[in-house]
């Protein structure tokens, strides 16, 4: 991880912003709200409050304040996530169950650890700022992740209420999907991963060189009304599109469209943030597995793009390395992908609306190291058993996404807010008898 200098105000100013904006989250959300846990996947609203504070308590604070003594020694176990180097950890299956800190004890618990953050930045020395502020950097980002998994997370609780809540925002006119376009990219000798003095993940490190054929992007990503025709040709039904362990899980999961739909009377309903309304034919199709992104892929004739081939594309033919100006991410407030807009000759949608499903397993770069101690197991221990996605979605906060920006979820995932575009040429595309 790299990091630009900071001075300790600019550090806590930028700690604040992003503290306060999970707190912003979590607002709209009742007590109740926050304490469901709907699914193993999705983590209680307060849960994800308390653990990016643990994030801070544990590997900033225990390590550089001066008699450190943990806030609750209890919280050390319920809100640790994953790392086995910092010890026992309580069942994630059952975070749903702990109705104590509450709503308001976590809010707690928040405070404190900010008072003594910002106590802690206040008296390092230039020296000591500079060892931490990576630490505190990725603490930042950490957070920004778990803001983006608050939302998907309580979309899910919220979906299986018959009242059918809403969280926030209002839903997109109804529109049809305009013509898709290619966007033709050379390929060659191309530099893939994190570039310059800005953050990234160690997943994103190191820049290295990648051969691309030359290839195609779609220049925007396939819409509901697009998939309604995938479903409508047998999509669902037809095991000559599907790598085998998709098909396994249509049949037996039971699916016939994307994770949020509902079928009312023979209207495609989708539940959103927005509330539950009809299948928008414009809109991004979202909430799919890897396994129906493919399976759709086939379908077309076509195939989901590389990882590199999507990042490369992106810097070629797309916005370039600027995702805030352009996409559709958690600061417009929709929380939910957003019409295409107008053909530009370039492709539209690259950041922001729907993370984009890539024909990649997520694996290590070349000469990738995870970082020493605790703290390394933040993305290498995961690289197995998992496709990446680019981009970001309706839900990524502004400032945290960019070009080389590795997501990662099982194939079967679809409670994530994920889409597609599609590729075509360079690497063969399978070929399926219609
Ligand atoms: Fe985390």
């Amino acid at each position: 991880m790299t990091s630009n200098p900071w001075t300790a105000d600019a550090l806590v100013e930028r700690y604040d912003q992003v503290r306060s904006h999970t707190e912003r989250l979590a607002a709209p959300l009742s007590p109740e709200d926050q304490t469901v846990q709907s699914m193993p996947d999705v983590s209680p609203t307060k849960w994800h409050r308390a653990h990016v504070t643990w994030f801070f308590e544990t590997f900033v604070l225990a390590e550089n304040e001066s008699g450190f003594a943990p806030f609750q020694d209890k919280y050390w176990f319920l809100f640790n996530s994953y790392y086995e180097a910092v010890g026992p950890r309580y069942n994630r299956a059952e975070r749903g169950v702990v109705s104590r800190p509450g709503a308001h004890d976590v809010g707690v618990y928040r405070g404190n650890v900010d008072t003594r953050m910002r106590d802690l930045v206040a008296t390092l020395d230039q020296g000591a700022l500079e060892k931490l502020t990576s630490t505190i950097e990725l603490g930042f980002h950490h957070e920004q992740q778990h803001q983006e998994l608050l939302l998907m997370d309580i979309k899910h609780v919220l979906s299986l209420n018959p009242l059918q809540p809403v969280y926030a925002g209002a839903p997109e006119p109804a529109s049809e999907p305009d013509q898709l376009g290619w966007v033709d990219i050379a390929g060659g000798l191309v530099e893939i991963g994190h570039r310059g003095a800005g953050f990234s993940f160690d997943n994103e490190l190191p820049e290295h060189q990648v051969y691309l054929e030359p290839y195609r992007l779609a220049d925007r990503l396939i819409t509901n009304g697009e998939w309604l025709a995938f479903m409508a040709d047998g999509g669902y039904r037809r095991p000559e599109f599907w790598l085998s362990d998709g098909w396994a899980k249509v049949k037996t999961e039971g699916w016939d469209a994307p994770f949020y739909w509902l079928n009312l009377d023979g209207v495609w309903l989708e539940h959103t943030l927005n509330g539950t309304w009809p299948v928008n034919p414009g809109l991004p199709v979202s909430h799919i597995s890897h396994y129906e992104a493919d399976a759709y892929a086939a379908w077309a004739g076509k195939r989901l793009p590389t990882e590199a081939e999507w990042e490369h594309g992106v810097r070629q033919a797309g916005p370039g390395e600027d995702p805030d100006s352009v996409g559709n991410l958690a600061d417009t407030e929709s929380y939910h992908p957003r019409a295409a807009g107008p053909a530009t000759g370039k492709l539209r949608q690259a950041y922001g609306d729907c993370w984009e499903w890539t024909s990649s397993a997520y694996l290590p770069y070349p000469g990738f190291h995870p970082a020493a101690g605790a703290i390394g197991e933040y993305n290498g221990k995961f690289m197995s058993n998992q496709m990446v996605l680019r981009g970001g979605c309706a839900l990524t906060p502004p400032g945290h996404t960019r070009a080389s920006y590795r997501n990662f979820f099982p194939s079967a995932a679809r409670w994530a807010l994920s889409g597609l575009r599609l590729a075509d040429g360079g690497a063969p595309t399978k070929e399926v008898a219609a």
